[in-house]
């Protein structure tokens, strides 16, 4: 496989070109930023942990059923994945109450939501990721009713994948987002999965182990992202 171009630089990742049209490498960079980028900071180990842990969610999820894009891993800090036309809409599950949700209904941090709520943000950084409903969606063309339908799904299957998934690891999946696209017309999983997009807290303490730490500036950032990893049997380098 060989990589030739730059084709998008994100705040955390980096895109590259290769010699299959179908595939892409992600690149995953020690940036990490808050606030729509309004915080930056390099942190050491974070591309490779980053890297390591999305392979190992995205092959339970497709053990599970979910179509992703992830392919393979090629090195500690790059994957190889399926190039997919994405869709610039973020699907969030919350299991329990945090981060915006609390600011916009004014509910205690830590409150069970049951059913978990689904929710839709538009994917721009200029606008600050807009919260959207779905008549957003189609009235601009984002997706059809029945991807968006689809998307829902497959959230919603994540969620009980990966509710179980970090049960078992001693750990309270509070809320995550998800991005999907297209793969010859089918709706897949794409960009991440990792603690710098889901709110992961202790079962036991409620300490945050996710990007909460960088955001709110708890310190022991990596730590953090090392313990859950290693809490799951992620091989680390
Ligand atoms: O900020 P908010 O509470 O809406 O975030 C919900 C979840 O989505 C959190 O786990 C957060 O890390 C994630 N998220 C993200 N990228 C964004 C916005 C939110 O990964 N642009």
């Amino acid at each position: 496989m060989e990589k030739r171009n730059e084709l998008y630089r994100g705040k955390a990742k980096s895109v590259f070109t290769t010699d299959d049209p179908d595939r892409l490498i992600l690149l995953f960079r020690n940036d990490t930023s808050a606030f729509d980028g309004k915080k930056i900071e390099q942190l050491e180990r974070k591309g490779m942990v980053n890297n390591r842990f999305n392979a190992f969610i995205m092959q339970k999820l497709e053990e599970a059923g979910v179509p992703t894009q992830f392919d393979r891993l090629l090195s500690d800090t790059e994957c190889l994945v399926k190039k997919l036309d994405m869709i610039p809409v973020e699907c969030v599950v919350r299991n329990f109450a945090a981060g915006s949700l609390v600011k916009r209904l004014g509910v205690e941090e830590g409150m069970a939501l049951t059913p978990p709520t689904f929710e839709l943000f538009l994917k721009d950084d200029a606008k600050g990721d807009p919260f959207i409903n779905a008549s957003h969606v189609f009235a601009f063309g984002w997706a059809t009713p029945e991807q968006l339908a689809r998307m829902e799904e497959l959230t919603r299957k994540v969620n009980e994948v990966l509710n179980k998934l970090f049960d078992d690891a001693g750990l309270l999946l509070v809320d995550f987002k998800l991005e999907f696209g297209l793969f010859h017309g089918e709706i897949v999983l794409g960009d991440e999965f990792s603690p710098d997009g889901c709110r992961l807290w202790d079962k036991e303490t409620r300490k945050k182990m996710d990007k909460d730490r960088f955001r709110q500036g708890l310190g022991g950032v990596i730590e953090a992202y090392e313990e859950v990893a290693q809490r799951l049997g992620v091989p680390l380098a």
